[in-house]
């Protein structure tokens, strides 16, 4: 039981056309929540921690809760920097030991992308650690809703080819549809899987990871408005194109809003119906549990990677 790269868990995953689960953690109920439900279904796991995430909880907290998770449950973590906005983070992440860390360029021109992941690459490989890192830009609500737009902002297979040889990354984030947050679509979902084949079929050996890829569980959003929320309109991607995804080439699916949901629902369910509590672990505990449960489901019914150790 230890920390380790991913490099692993994507070649089983790429060979049986699953994905790992790349959960986003910012405290110790989440990390709680995730890694008992990858021991429940005996799952590969990735950890993810964003800038904010660092910000938040403070990096040495955060390691040693992760390092905590994988004593007491005896899982295999994959620890992974989201979204490093440049060489520094990405160093730090590397040295404090994070097994794997994401350069994230796509705001960038293509030749500047390059440049900066292949500085992390060299980094990074140096010291034992994995890279991920994005080409295309994932879109919001309001973009790429016709097709010049989308190919303005989607990845371009052919470019995805040249930016692995050229820089010798590990995974490749890629934009077909997907969008972070509760609000990814305002009419049907969609998601460009032609585009998606085309990259595979050019990379066949990279693994792909989608990131913005929660459902926005309609229960949980359901539960958020009638205890007080108000997130109307909420949508994500269907599991069904989750599934679909994982047999072209996605091997890492990034969770972050379906997690905030699940908690938040929650809470304000404990809160609405026992007004009198003002113990955290009241209301910590549901809502840990609500987080093991939903992603215990990704895991076996919509990821494919339950009993993949
Ligand atoms: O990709 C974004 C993740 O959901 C992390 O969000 O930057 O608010 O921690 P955050
Ligand atoms: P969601 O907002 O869809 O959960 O995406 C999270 C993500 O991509 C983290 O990098
Ligand atoms: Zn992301």
């Amino acid at each position: 039981m230890a920390l380790v790269t991913s490099k692993e868990m994507f070649a089983k995953a790429l060979k049986s056309d699953y994905a790992v689960g790349a959960f986003n953690v910012n405290n110790m109920e989440i990390i709680q929540g995730i890694v008992e439900a990858a021991q429940q279904e005996n799952a590969p796991l990735i950890l993810q921690v964003s800038a904010g995430a660092r910000k938040y909880a403070k990096p040495a907290y955060l390691i040693k809760l992760v390092e905590a998770a994988i004593l007491d449950t005896g899982v295999d973590i994959c620890l992974h920097l989201d979204h490093g906005e440049d060489f520094d983070i990405c160093k730090k992440c590397v040295d404090d030991g994070f097994t794997s860390v994401m350069i994230d360029g796509s705001k960038h021109p293509f030749e500047e992308n390059i440049r900066r992941t292949k500085e992390v690459v060299e980094y990074a490989h140096a010291h034992g650690v994995v890279v991920e890192a994005e080409l295309g830009k994932l879109a919001g609500i309001e973009d790429a809703v016709n097709v010049s737009a989308r190919d303005a902002t989607f990845t371009v297979p052919e470019e995805a080819a040249e930016f692995v040889a050229k820089t010798g990354v590990d995974s490749l984030a890629i934009a077909i549809g997907t969008s972070h947050g509760a609000y990814k679509f305002k009419g049907e979902p969609y998601l460009d899987f032609e585009r998606l084949k085309e990259i595979h079929k050019l990379i066949p050996e990279t693994p792909l990871v989608l990131h913005g890829a929660s459902t926005v569980l309609p229960e949980f959003v359901a539960l958020c408005n009638k205890y007080g929320g108000d997130i109307p309109g909420a949508q994500g991607v269907p599991e069904e194109m989750i599934r679909e995804a994982t047999k072209h080439g996605v091997c890492k699916v990034n969770i972050d809003t379906d997690l905030r949901l699940a908690m938040t629902a929650e809470i304000r369910k404990h809160f609405v119906e026992n007004p009198g509590d003002f113990d955290p672990r009241k209301y910590l505990g549901p809502a840990r549990d609500a987080i093991r449960k939903m992603v215990a489901h990704k895991i076996k019914n919509v990821l494919g990677s339950s009993d993949k150790l």
